[in-house]
């Protein structure tokens, strides 16, 4: 007799737990400074349909996936499908992905972890030197900041579903919401501040094209966590009897009003403290703009606010973001620890010794690629650009294979498990299901032209990416 599964205890815990997830780093900086420069309001249209018609089929077919297999992402391909080898590839890659992509987010949650103990201890203006982001990066202080983090992550994650990954979001996700509004209500009240909403939410239809629509589509993807195996991990915990489908709904609303609510204190705070800021010069990197830009605003407040004031709201900005990248972390690293502890049939303990020392090894790999070691900085080249190992596994999982799980994931559902096995899935929680036009949309949808538009997005982003050539 196996050991009962461990499960979410109640929807309100999968949602909270599903929303830390989906809540990151991308919601909180990417999303503002995409809109701003993408043409506001017309992004946040784009976006909205795009999570609407695109996203929240996908999501929902990841987490029947799970729910019906009751398996890590490995284990729900394989047992959907135990004859055909070529989905387990889809299984394996459902596993692989998100351990390479918490790699990458690891080495921005531990710098962000860096800034707030910075922020705290006083240091804002040296934060806000345009040197020190390059000097932080390469000296051996990371490891402390490591440890410490890898330390609160395995913390979480040896509690287990319920005891570790359901109450720490329980109790994180509130804190996050509160902090968020208090610094748009304080962002808000800062002179020049309307100027940054209009920048951000007057439509500019003229600077829509295919790029920013692909863009847009990749940022909700990733901003929802699909593609990462996470959905299908925690599907696995969901109780039979729960509703997956309006909790889907209501993970994709939460995830979108954090994203719009992080717009109303980004922006704001940028033209606040420079009312002739030129949208078009804020870079696109979330990395550059957190950890050299972020830092320029909260000292430039200091004529507002003093230099107490300013590093408050410098402390409270990046504890909002670190824990915003904290139970992110939590679930794409549950997904892995998943998969090994059925495979290898290690206790959860063991599981996570042996992933926290990968994944801390790949991490100082990663972060010593921006210059402090060269065979780690100049890693590779491909269309044309030398390329590190944080660029690679960026380039590879994060852009290249998410849209890529995504096809998969439909052309299972549509191919192998079909269509009625996800409505069914779908319905266990909700009888009525079967009856709405969600059903009849995803029913369409999921075997149509949403494999289309990912398997056009994953040519393109190859094509970019490696070969230097663009479709749109
Ligand atoms: N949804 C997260 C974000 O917006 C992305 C993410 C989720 C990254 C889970 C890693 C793990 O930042």
């Amino acid at each position: 007799m196996s050991e009962q599964r461990d499960q979410f205890s109640s929807k309100i815990g999968f949602i909270l737990a599903a929303a830390g997830s989906a809540v990151g780093i991308g919601n909180l900086v990417g999303f503002p400074v995409a809109a701003t420069k993408n043409g506001g309001g017309a992004f946040l249209i784009i976006y909205a349909l795009f999570v609407a018609f695109i996203c929240v089929p996908v999501m929902l077919a990841e987490m029947g996936l799970g729910r019906r297999a009751q398996k890590s992402p490995l284990g729900s391909y394989q047992a959907l499908s135990p004859d055909n080898k070529g989905w387990h590839i889809a299984g394996l890659l459902a596993v692989i992905t998100p351990f390479m992509i918490a790699v990458f987010y690891m080495v921005i949650t531990v710098w962000i972890f860096g800034y707030l103990w910075h922020s705290v201890t006083g240091n804002l203006a040296m934060l806000a030197d345009p040197e020190y982001f390059g000097q932080f990066v390469n000296d051996y202080g990371f490891v402390g900041f490591l440890v410490a983090v890898t330390v609160i992550i395995n913390v979480i994650l040896v509690g287990g579903v319920r005891k570790g990954i359901e109450k720490a979001a329980k109790f994180l996700m509130p804190a996050l919401f509160i902090m968020l509004v208090l610094l748009v209500i304080f962002v808000l009240s800062l002179d020049n501040a309307a100027l940054g909403v209009e920048f951000y939410l007057v439509p500019d239809f003229s600077k829509i094209d295919g790029s920013v629509i692909n863009g847009a589509l990749a940022q909700a993807f990733f901003s929802l966590s699909l593609g990462m195996g996470i959905l299908i991990t925690y599907g696995s915990y969901f109780s039979r009897r729960d509703d997956i489908v309006t909790s889907g709904k209501l993970v994709a609303l939460t995830d979108t009003a954090v994203a719009f609510t992080a717009g109303l204190m980004t922006l704001p705070a940028i033209f606040a403290i420079n009312p002739n800021t030129n949208p078009d010069t804020l870079s696109d990197s979330s990395v550059s703009m957190i950890f050299s830009f972020f830092p320029q605003i909260f000292v430039a407040l200091e004529g507002v606010v003093g230099y107490f004031g300013a590093s408050l709201a410098a402390t409270v900005f990046f504890l909002l973001t670190f824990i915003a990248a904290i139970t992110s972390l939590v679930s794409i690293l549950e997904v892995p620890t998943a998969a090994i502890i059925e495979k290898a049939k290690f206790s959860r303990k063991k599981t996570l010794l042996v992933m926290g020392f990968a994944v801390t090894v790949l991490t100082l790999i990663a972060a010593t690629s921006f210059g402090f070691i060269p065979a780690f900085t100049e890693f590779t080249s491909y269309a044309g650009q030398t390329k590190s190992v944080f660029d690679v596994i960026y380039d590879v999982f994060y852009d290249t294979i998410l849209p890529l799980n995504g096809l998969l994931i439909c052309l299972f559902v549509t191919l192998h498990w079909r269509k009625k096995g996800l409505e069914d899935e779908l319905s266990e929680g909700n009888p009525n299901y079967r009856n709405t036009l969600l059903a009849k949309y995803v029913r369409i949808s999921i075997s149509t032209f949403i494999p289309l538009i990912l398997a056009v997005v994953f040519i393109n982003t190859v094509l970019t990416k490696f070969v230097g050539f663009s479709l749109f």
